[in-house]
């Protein structure tokens, strides 16, 4: 027997009877207090960087619905923003950047270690929730990988196929490199500040690997997020950390191992009865869930979220989506999966 928290336990390797829960983009537009919380901040950055309403969104999701994890609200794109790129969201379109295309662009960069100066807002808030957050509750850091956040710094806007990032890597690689590097080193010292903060997990969130193959996924996915993770266990031996290669199909095989992650964190598009067999003897692993069937609801939604419990009940396993949570998802319906899942 533990003190741990059940998310704690969990990401340790222990095989619980019913599974810690939580949902990527569990503080978002689908619950009318965070739209609400988010008029009074007066639009989405400046919600990430007042600590007191970002602490207020974080715990919405807990109150309403008890979910083992909280995850501090913040964006992956604050980074590139604090190193010194300009950030904006489009209503209705998503976020804009000031692109990098070449070593000079690259050059006019910030120094990595000041990157502080814009981000101690998001250490406040990690104090605040650290502080505040029901004893039973985990907090969750997080970051973009490298290659994720190099892909809409490179473009200046998300892309459907990360053609610009790609381009760069071969017409000037050492740029690429460099930049790669760059974001590294800062992811680093990001989240070691949050560790510092009051943070207990962090995910990594690599929504755009499933672009990267071959050697580039090893270069560009593996490589990066070994080297983070390696920095932070040596740092802090106990931090529990949780990959999210996202659509990497067969390179989720071996990906935990490599990197040295906890968790691995499952697409919708991964095999819950694959990933039992090849993935979770490595690890703990999250996700899986369509968050489709949170708009739709109905029997379907109860006999996925058992579906995919069920097959992972033999080992450790946090139950999650395989990506966030959108807009127009109906929050009964979050009730519903909860009621399959525990019930
Ligand atoms: O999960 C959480 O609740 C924590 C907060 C969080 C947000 N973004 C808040 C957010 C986290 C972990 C992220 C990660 C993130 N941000 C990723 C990786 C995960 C993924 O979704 O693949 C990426 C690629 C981004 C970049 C980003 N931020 C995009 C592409 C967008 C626009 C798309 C959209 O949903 O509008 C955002 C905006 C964003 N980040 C919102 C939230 C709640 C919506 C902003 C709003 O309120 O209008």
């Amino acid at each position: 027997m533990t003190d741990d928290k059940l998310m704690i336990r969990a990401l340790k390797g222990e095989t619980l009877p019913c599974p810690p829960v939580w949902m990527m983009r569990q503080a978002g537009r689908y619950l009318p207090e965070y739209k609400a919380t988010r008029a009074q901040a007066g639009d989405f950055l400046s919600l990430c960087y007042n600590p007191e309403l970002a602490t207020e969104v974080t715990l919405q999701p807990i109150r309403r619905y008890g979910f083992d994890a909280a995850i501090m609200f913040a964006d992956i794109l604050l980074v590139p923003q604090a190193l010194g790129a300009d950030l904006w969201f489009e209503t209705g379109e998503g976020p804009r950047l000031s692109t990098i295309t070449s070593a000079d662009d690259l050059a006019r960069l910030k120094p990595v270690d000041t990157i502080h100066e814009t981000l101690s807002p998001i250490y406040e808030t990690l104090g605040r929730l650290s502080a505040g957050l029901p004893s039973e509750t985990t907090l969750i850091g997080f970051a973009g990988a490298p290659w994720t956040v190099a892909t809409y710094m490179i473009a200046g806007r998300g892309t459907p196929d990360q053609g610009p990032a790609h381009a760069l890597m071969h017409s000037d690689e050492s740029t690429f490199k460099a930049l790669i590097d760059l974001l590294t080193k800062a992811t680093i010292d990001y989240m070691l500040r949050q560790i510092k903060a009051g943070a207990e997990v962090l995910m990594l969130f690599d929504s755009w690997a499933g672009s990267l193959k071959g050697d580039a996924f090893d270069a560009f996915a593996l490589q990066p997020a070994k080297a983070i993770f390696a920095a932070l266990k040596a740092a802090h031996p106990d931090i529990l950390l949780i990959g999210f290669p996202r659509e990497a199909g067969t390179r989720y095989q071996g990906f935990a191992k490599a990197t040295g992650a906890d968790c691995v964190a499952l697409d919708t598009k991964v095999d819950a009865g694959w990933a039992a067999e090849t993935l979770q003897p490595d690890s703990c692993v999250q996700g899986n869930l369509d968050p489709g069937l949170m708009v739709t609801g109905g029997p379907r939604l109860i006999s996925e979220t058992q579906r995919i419990r069920d097959a992972f009940a033999g080992g450790p396993h946090v139950f999650n989506l395989g990506h966030g949570i959108t807009p127009d998802a109906d929050p009964g319906n979050v009730d519903v999966m909860l009621k399959a899942l525990r019930g």
